[in-house]
């Protein structure tokens, strides 16, 4: 790393320290923001985090939902995101107009809602789940409930071949995970036999029915730790490839690159919004508190029974 990011890094950490902020990290930001970071984790994890400490001002350096879960869970806190344009396609995909539509033609189905939604679809939403405990808290439902699940349709999917259910599935997708190559993992295989392949459950079905460990980022991380394989070709967002190779120095990880689309000159694995995250905007953001996060008082009263579900479930 440069001496202006070290420089920049120790600024932002002097600085939190200062305010008694905690600075929170998805594993999808950029490198040097997951150095500033006091925590770094998957969507459970820093959902479940952020309840735990008695800082000031939380920082969430991740993607809007993730800014508004902070706040929901932690209404009295300020939370700071560096950048209020960062947003998920995912979450985009699914209206909160349109699921109270589709929720109002299905009136005898219960809503599972993915953590990747706006704060107005979990106030729609029964329970929330994540990558991580989805498999978990589906298999605790009423066995003949109804459920509609939302809004990712390749997790809904693999979550109904694991449990059985057969949930009615919104159509919605992330534009990174649907995009990865078939081909280029099918060529990846083939050019390193024996290597593990690990998938993100927002991949697109061929590619989990080529993948050895599905799960959350987390859960990803953990087994490159503990395998005692020595490559692994990964399915999901590059950004965790940095705590990967952090953690187990000695092994080597090999992205799947993503379909070739036209038009889409660039043929990375990165979520464009959780890049926004940088350090000029996180120092910005600590310096001058904003942009700081706010949810509709109705809104996160509704929306917290569904998230404090899930953590009860978890
Ligand atoms: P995790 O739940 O694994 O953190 O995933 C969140 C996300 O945005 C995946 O694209
Ligand atoms: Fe949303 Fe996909 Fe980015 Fe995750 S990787 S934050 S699901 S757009």
């Amino acid at each position: 790393m440069d001496l202006n990011k070290k420089e920049y890094i120790d600024k932002i950490k002097k600085l939190a320290k200062e305010k008694n902020a905690v600075i929170f990290a998805h594993y999808y930001t950029r490198p040097e923001i997951q150095e500033c970071a006091d925590f770094i984790g998957d969507s459970l994890a820093l959902a479940q985090q952020a309840t735990r400490v008695s800082a000031d001002i939380l920082v969430m350096c991740g993607v809007h939902f993730m800014g508004e879960t902070m706040k929901i869970l932690c209404p009295e806190k300020k939370v700071l995101i560096p950048d209020m344009n960062a947003g998920c396609s995912l979450a985009d995909s699914c209206k909160a107009e349109d699921l109270a539509a589709f929720k109002a033609q299905h009136p005898d189905h219960m809503v599972v809602s993915y953590v990747n939604t706006s704060a107005d679809v979990k106030a729609l939403t029964d329970v929330v789940v994540t990558s991580s405990n989805a498999k978990k808290i589906v298999d605790q439902l009423p066995k003949d409930a109804k459920i509609i699940f939302g809004p990712d349709h390749n997790l809904g999917s693999y979550i109904n071949s694991v449990t059985g259910r057969e949930m009615l599935l919104w159509n919605g997708a992330c534009h990174v995970h649907s995009r990865f190559s078939l081909e280029a993992l099918l060529q990846l295989k083939a050019e390193n036999p024996g290597v593990e392949v690990l998938a993100h459950p927002e991949c697109k079905a061929h590619i989990l029915a080529q993948s050895d460990v599905i799960g959350s980022t987390k859960a990803l991380l953990e087994h490159t730790i503990q395998s005692s394989a020595k490559r692994f070709i990964i399915a999901t967002e590059s950004g965790i490839l940095h705590e990967m190779q952090k953690a187990c120095p000695d092994k080597e990880f090999i992205p799947v690159p993503p379909e070739i689309t036209e038009g889409i000159g660039c043929s990375c694995n990165e979520c464009e919004y959780m890049r926004m995250n940088t350090l000029d905007k996180l120092y910005a953001c600590l310096r001058d508190e904003q942009p700081e996060m706010h949810v509709a008082k109705e809104t996160a009263e509704k929306a917290v029974s569904s998230i404090q579900r899930m953590l009860e479930m978890s």
